[in-house]
Formats: C-alpha cells, structure tokens, sequence
C-alpha cells in the first residue's frame, strides 16, 4: 500500500515528502478553503513539490461544467488526477475525462455499487471514505474489504484509496484489506511512525553507549 497525504498545506506536504513516503497528494475543497490561497496556484505548488498524483477537485455539479474546470486544472501539471464527486454527472465526466486521458479520483464513495460504477466510468482512483463511515455507526473498513474483494474478482485496475482516515488502525487495516493507498492527515502519519518501544531502545542503547 503507497501513502498519499490529504492536506493542502505546503509545509505539511514537505515535512510527509522528506520522509521519502509520499506517492502523492490529495485535497478537497474544504482543505483548500482552510489555507486562504488561489487554488491553481497552490495545486501548481504541490504538483512541482511531489512527483506523485496531485488530486485537484472539481466544484460544478454538472458533468459539463466538471468537464471544463477538469480540463483547467489538468492544463496545470502532468500529475494532476481530477478528483469528481460520486453523482450520474460526475460518472459522466469521468468517461470524458477518461477517453481524454486525463486521470481521476472519484470521491465520495461510500458503497459497493459507487465504486463498481465508478470504476467501469473509468476512474483511476476510487476513495471510500472510512471515518465519516464509521461516524454515523457503519463499518467503513468492511467496504474497503468488499471493494477490494469485488475488484480483484473482476479484474478491474481501478485502485482504490482508503480516505477519510483518522488514526493508525485505520491505516493497519486498510493495508491488509488490499487497499492500493491511504490517503492520510500529517497528524496521523507521525501516530504512525511513533512507538514508545522504539524510544526506548534508542535511550537504552545511548545510556550504554556512553558507559
Ligand atoms: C479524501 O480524498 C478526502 O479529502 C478526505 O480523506 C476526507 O477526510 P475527512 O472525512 O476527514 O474530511
């Protein structure tokens, strides 16, 4: 399973990039929003700080005004995958972009069938969103687990990234199901790297270094 981070945040994505993880970047409206900046400008940023995937979100709820604004955001670097929400507009823009070339990340997903159709519309990526599942009391890890299972029994090469992450077990557990990526918050991949045993044994071995 890759990382991806899910920020819009430059130095967020610099600090996950020098750990020499991350196989790109996810954003959303609502991340944007919170940095006060020109959203091609700072989608131009990401995309020439990382190599990897940069998912740029399209606003319109039509498929043509999808189209168009994809097809802006595309214009701004090779690595831009357009992120599209999961509606019959959205499955419409993502066949466009698709014939075009152009990568996708349709998001929003929160059952089977979405993914299915998303991943027959063409998409590249698929994002089923774990923690707002699990906010309203479903199991959002077992529709990673059925994804996962249904796409390998078709042999469809839509990968699927588990967004929507909130903690390490999250993380643990997308990576077992099969999911391709997890698209995950700064806060969450320093959770990751963190063990107390490994603290420890950095102390101990010091202590008996320097007798
Ligand atoms: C994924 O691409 C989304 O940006 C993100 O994971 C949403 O996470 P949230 O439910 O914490 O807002």
């Amino acid at each position: 399973m890759k990382f991806f981070i899910d920020t819009a945040n430059i130095d967020e994505i610099k600090e996950a990039h020098e750990l020499g993880i991350l196989a790109g970047v996810t954003t959303n409206p609502s991340l944007v929003a919170k940095e006060n900046v020109d959203f091609h400008t700072r989608i131009r940023e990401i995309a020439a700080l990382v190599p990897g995937s940069v998912s740029a979100e399209v606003i319109a709820l039509d498929a043509e005004g999808m189209i168009q604004e994809g097809l802006e955001l595309a214009k701004i670097a090779d690595n831009i995958t357009i992120k599209v929400p999961m509606t019959n507009e959205g499955l419409k823009a993502v066949h466009a972009f698709s014939e075009r070339g152009i990568q996708t990340n349709v998001t929003l997903i929160f059952s089977v069938p979405q993914a299915l159709l998303a991943a027959r519309a063409g998409a590249t990526y698929i994002s089923p969103f774990i923690g707002r599942l699990d906010d309203i009391g479903q199991d959002g890890l077992a529709l990673v687990s059925d994804i996962t299972e249904i796409f390998t029994k078709h042999a469809l090469s839509t990968q699927i990234i588990a967004a929507s992450v909130r903690h390490p077990i999250h993380v643990n557990e997308a990576a077992k199901r099969g999911a391709h990526i997890a698209t995950v918050p700064l806060k969450v991949i320093k959770q990751l790297t963190k063990h107390p045993l490994t603290d420890q044994g950095i102390e101990r071995f010091l202590a008996d270094w320097g007798k």
